[in-house]
């Protein structure tokens, strides 16, 4: 399977950097194709726990070539502390390639991120405040300023003006915030310009160059299905889209190169920020979940919201991506509870009416007050941190992975178990 895409099936969180760092070992590249720094993926391995923003995860592997695709949003500051950080623990990162076409996340989108949060109060969106709304925005309002630009100081300088004039009267004159310095931001940036230098290219001539060679090639979605801007929650969702087809223009191949598309689904579902959760749970299930699962932010230490998994958003998220496998996450965290439950349909009820909903509702507002209807299965109490073999998972737990493989109608690939690197089951 030479060209594969990798998504997240639900809001994001699923462990999706931990399946890269699997499937990577056996890659010769990686590309992120969307999102920014709002997204923190983990992987650990012998040498202790990562978590990386930007940077792909598959760079940890000197024999994998890490790609930053032009549909990402890149913060210079975070991005040069990614590297700074990797290499102080021994990590070469000279296989990094930067898109020249990716656009650059500016100071002032960072201050307009946080200040449309505050000037929506109750309604936010409960966003990673990094600017990535912000910086989506500018690049559809061709306002941006991308990485190419970071090597033409004088241009840098023009975009630079423009775009500081606008922003700072819709910080001072709107939201009655300071504005940025332009002098100071062109001093950074002249900076970062130097420092990123050396990784800029054309990201998807290397990537078609690899899959001329029959190399595999890995694209890591970050987000979620249901975070998705044209598909997901909207409007708590992210600015970008995180499903499969994204992969193609985010890092510029044609979508006849795809060969394969794992969708990543924690085998119960989390969400961090507003919006509506309809497995949500309130109860000591669900702060049992938060505390074995160590369900806190990668990126900004929040709490996650914890539910049952719901099989109505897998199959959406199989629609969505053209699913052609699963990976099942944290399967271990479910061990020790008596029962499980699964969300197999919703139930909506309007004006006397009740309607049944196996498929995602077309509308928001059903799909706010829906109510799940759930399915019973017995739980197992067995700690199966050390399994490596399907036959040697509880029969429970083999009976929950054959409703989710039946319900979603696509296999099963891996399934893990804890999150080091080893920590896998053989499908
Ligand atoms: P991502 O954003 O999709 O890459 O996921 P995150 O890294 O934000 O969150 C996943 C968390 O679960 C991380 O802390 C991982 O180390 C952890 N994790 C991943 N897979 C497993 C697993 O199978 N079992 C357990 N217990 N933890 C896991
Ligand atoms: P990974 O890649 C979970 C959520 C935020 C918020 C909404 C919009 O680690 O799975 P944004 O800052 O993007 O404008 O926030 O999206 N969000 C994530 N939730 N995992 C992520 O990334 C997320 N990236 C954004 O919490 O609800
Ligand atoms: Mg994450």
């Amino acid at each position: 399977m030479p060209a594969t895409v990798v998504v997240g099936t639900q809001w994001g969180d699923e462990g999706k950097g931990r399946v890269i760092d699997n499937l990577a070992e056996q890659s010769r590249m990686v590309v992120r194709f969307q999102g920014g720094n709002n997204a923190g993926h983990t992987i650990v391995n012998e040498e202790g726990e990562f978590k990386f923003h930007l940077l792909p995860s598959g760079i940890l592997y000197s024999h994998v070539t890490s790609v930053i695709g032009n549909g990402v949003v890149i913060s210079p500051r975070v991005l040069c502390e990614e590297i700074d950080g990797l290499k102080g623990r021994g990590y070469p990162v000279d296989n990094l390639r930067i898109s020249g076409n990716a656009h650059l996340i500016m100071p002032y989108h960072i201050l307009l991120d946080a200040a449309s949060e505050t000037m929506l109060g109750r309604r936010k969106i409960g966003t990673t405040k990094r600017g990535i709304g912000p910086a989506y925005t500018d690049k559809a309002a061709r306002l941006g300023i991308r990485v190419q630009d970071l090597s033409d100081k004088k241009i840098l300088r023009q975009k630079l003006d423009t775009a500081i004039s606008v922003k700072n009267d819709l910080l001072e004159k709107v939201y009655n915030n300071p504005g940025v310095d332009p002098f100071e931001v062109m001093e950074q940036y002249a900076e970062y310009a130097d420092r990123l230098s050396p990784y800029i290219d054309d990201t998807s001539l290397l990537i078609d160059r690899a899959l001329k060679r029959g190399e595999q090639v890995l694209f890591e979605g970050a987000q979620g299905t249901l975070l998705d801007i044209d598909h997901g929650t909207y409007p708590f969702v992210t600015s970008s889209n995180p499903i499969a087809g994204e992969a193609c223009v985010g890092a510029g191949v044609g979508p006849t190169r795809i060969d394969e598309v794992i969708g990543v689904c924690k085998a119960y579902t989390t969400r961090v920020g507003e919006g509506p959760f309809p497995t949500e749970l309130f109860n000591e299930v669900g702060d049992y979940l938060v505390k074995k699962g160590g369900e806190f932010g990668t990126t900004t230490g929040r709490q996650r919201r914890c539910g049952w998994l719901d099989l109505v958003l897998l199959r959406y998220a199989v629609r969505l991506n053209g699913l052609t496998g699963l990976a099942i996450t944290k399967l271990d965290v479910l061990s020790g509870l008596d029962q499980i439950q699964v969300c197999s349909m919703y139930e909506h009820e309007y004006d006397d009416q009740k309607d049944n909903y196996v498929d995602f509702p077309p509308h928001q507002s059903i799909f706010y007050h829906c109510t799940p209807v759930y399915e019973t299965l017995p739980g197992w109490q067995e700690d199966i941190t050390g399994v490596r073999k399907l036959a040697d998972l509880p029969s429970e737990a083999r009976n929950y992975l054959e409703l989710i493989e039946e319900e979603a109608g696509v296999p099963i690939k891996s399934i893990s178990v804890g999150p080091g690197r080893d920590e896998t089951v053989e499908v």
